[in-house]
């Protein structure tokens, strides 16, 4: 038995995506919309030519097919031979019949299902609440109020303006991914306008960033200052001294010091969480923070004056250090005359506000978000918190946008990258090579600190961005 597909010449089929599109994605405000009549006279037609197309198919194979011979059956009414012969054949006849009706019947199925979508596209292209959520307001699931709609829509710019940024309204910059968490977004942007910001004891600001909430929306709200606020250390004493507490809002973290932050690294030998900022905090003088980078002893990585030392001497200026925990890679950087900004998130800890009060730059990022750096600019980017545990396409594009951001001759020092062995030469050394970085130095080496029965390894590499 035949099966008639219902097939969309090409371009039908093009018109009809773009008139889905158009009434999906692109919002009213965001560019002129098309009359809405030539639109509904287009997709009038698809609909017309389908169902043509749908009756012609059909029809074609309508016809009963019936025995060879028995075209035009007569009745022999005295001949029960005969008479049997016949029946047979019309039997068959109707058995053939019905094949043909379910097939019809699948048809119209598959047509009516098309032409559900066809009309759910036009009422989409009309403006019509669309039932699919991710169509909604502009992307929201719904329409945004108050101070999240103030700082989430458009702006009109000033006539003049308009033609020199080509564009007519001003968009604030907020995460796409926001979109997806409107309900702790609004939550976020529910405050007095003008007055204090209300409390983030349960680090809602954190919960979105990680979630791909980044950057979040602006808010017109003050953030308390801590109570009895100490201003800080003169440098350079302040690289390597732990800040009073009253630097610090404590209330989203379970630490409500500094002592207890640094007990809790010597108690448990790790910051906590999965992030390697092992004794992080302290800064005591003969502790691993302050041996952390100073020598080349054969471990799993590399020294920072070993590191400098391959370079033409003064030419390593500006740096980042991606994940950089509580700054010393910077700190480190600085007493040599190159100044470093450290990524930071404060997860369980105040990070940044350490890393701020030693005197260094933390930068509020995800490793999510593209770097805010113009191509070509950096002399070297440090990363000690990459790993396994990144999804290999983030990863990917985290590394092209570090090569993006460094200068030719800039090194990449990817410190310490935690993965499983196989994984070593079958993913991530590939991926290395593919983004395009020539290979200086290159240390494998079994991890040991999680017992050698499991097969987790450490790579670390000084990869150059070549000069051409
Ligand atoms: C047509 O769709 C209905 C439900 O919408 C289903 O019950 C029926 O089995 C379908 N028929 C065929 C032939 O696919
Ligand atoms: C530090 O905070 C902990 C709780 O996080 C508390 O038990 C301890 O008494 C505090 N220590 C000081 C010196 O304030
Ligand atoms: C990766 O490949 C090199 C040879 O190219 C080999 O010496 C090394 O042991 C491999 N590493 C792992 C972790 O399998």
């Amino acid at each position: 038995m035949h099966t008639t597909k219902l097939r969309i010449p090409t371009s039908q089929q093009q018109q009809l995506d773009a008139a889905i599109m158009d009434g999906a994605h692109r919002s009213p405000a965001a560019r002129p919309p098309a009359p809405p009549r030539s639109k509904m006279k287009v997709l009038l037609l698809v609909i017309a030519t389908n169902l043509v197309s749908v009756y012609l198919f059909s029809g074609a194979s309508l016809s009963l097919r019936l025995p060879a011979g028995a075209a035009a059956p007569s009745i022999h009414l005295w001949d029960s031979s005969a008479l049997l012969r016949d029946l047979g054949a019309t039997r068959a006849a109707l058995a053939a019949a019905r094949a043909e009706v379910a097939a019809l019947r699948a048809q119209c199925n598959a047509s009516s299902l098309l032409l559900e979508s066809v009309l759910a596209g036009l009422g989409a292209a009309h403006g019509d609440k669309p039932a699919a959520a991710d169509r909604g307001f502009n992307g929201w699931p719904e329409e945004p109020t108050g101070e999240l709609r103030l700082a989430t829509e458009p702006h009109r710019l000033p006539l003049g303006f308009s033609a020199k940024l080509g564009t007519d309204e001003l968009h604030p910059g907020v995460g796409f991914a926001c979109r997806n968490f409107q309900d702790e977004l609004a939550r976020y942007m529910a405050y007095d306008a003008g007055g204090e910001c209300p409390d983030d004891a349960d680090a809602l600001e954190l919960q979105l960033i990680l979630k791909g909430c980044e950057p979040l929306p602006r808010r017109r709200c003050r953030p308390r200052s801590p109570a009895r606020y100490v201003e800080p250390a003169p440098l350079p004493g302040s690289l390597w001294s732990i800040p009073p507490d009253t630097t610090v809002n404590w209330s989203p973290y379970a630490c409500k010091n500094y002592t207890c932050l640094v007990g809790r690294a010597r108690a448990r030998g790790g910051g906590g969480g999965s992030y390697e900022c092992k004794d992080c905090f302290d800064l005591a003088a003969g502790g691993k923070e302050r041996r952390r980078w100073m020598s080349d002893n054969g471990g799993p990585g590399f020294s920072i004056d070993g590191v400098l030392a391959s370079r033409a001497p003064g030419t390593v200026r500006l740096g980042l250090d991606i994940g950089g925990g509580a700054g010393t890679f910077a700190a480190r950087m600085r007493e040599r005359g190159v100044t470093v900004v450290t990524t930071t998130l404060d997860v369980g800890a105040p990070f940044s506000a350490f890393v701020a009060s030693r005197g260094l730059v933390p930068l509020q990022l995800s490793l999510a978000q593209r770097l805010p750096l113009a191509d070509g600019v950096m002399d070297i980017v440090h990363a000690m918190q990459l790993g396994g545990w990144v999804p290999g396409a983030v990863l990917e594009l985290a590394l092209f946008d570090v090569y993006r951001v460094l200068r030719p001759g800039g090194v990449f020092w990817l410190d310490h990258f935690a993965c499983h062995g196989p994984r070593l030469n079958a993913t991530y050394a590939p991926i290395l090579d593919r983004v395009g970085f020539r290979r200086l130095r290159w240390k494998a080496s079994r991890k040991l600190d999680l017992g050698a029965e499991r097969n987790e390894w450490y790579l670390s590499a000084l990869l150059e961005k070549p000069l051409t």
